[in-house]
């Protein structure tokens, strides 16, 4: 099925230049790039966005990371697109994650782990209303 996804290039992907590659994997893989913005994360957004982890231990300080610097906004969309984008990014932690995946290559740490993505057709709808209005 056709779907939308959100996803966003965190700070260390974007500081560390890895924007034209996350791109060129998307489109590689026949996902297009419907939106795309590099601007800053609002703390409003944030917490908005990440409403789900709040009193989590690491909830803070995933607030403070995301907003510390410029990220890249997108709306992809394709086949599966939500499942594909997830695929491509790997698993959460860096050190897991499988050689070949965005974070399998580049990740750093839990919280520098280069890029978010939704997790279901429904938190891409309410993700991309957050970012994009
Ligand atoms: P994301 O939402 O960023 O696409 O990542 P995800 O679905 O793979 O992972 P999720 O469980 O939603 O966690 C969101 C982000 O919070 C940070 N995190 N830190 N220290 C920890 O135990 C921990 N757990 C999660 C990560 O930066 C993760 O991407
Ligand atoms: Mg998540």
């Amino acid at each position: 099925m056709i779907e939308k996804t959100y996803t966003m290039i965190k700070p260390d992907g974007v500081a560390n230049k890895h924007i034209g590659d996350i791109v060129g994997r998307f489109e590689r893989v026949g996902l297009t790039i419907e939106r795309m913005e590099l601007s800053q994360v609002s703390e409003a957004e944030a917490k908005e966005n990440y409403a789900e982890h709040e009193g989590k231990p690491f909830y803070d300080g995933l607030i403070a990371y995301i907003t510390s610097g410029p990220v890249v906004k997108m709306v992809v969309s394709g086949e599966n697109a939500v499942a594909t984008v997830r695929k491509l990014m790997g698993a959460t932690d860096p050190a897991e994650a499988a050689p070949g995946t965005i974070r399998g290559d580049f990740g750093l740490t839990m919280d520098e782990n280069v890029i978010h993505g939704s997790d279901s057709v429904a938190s891409a709808e309410r993700e991309i209303g957050v970012f994009f209005g």
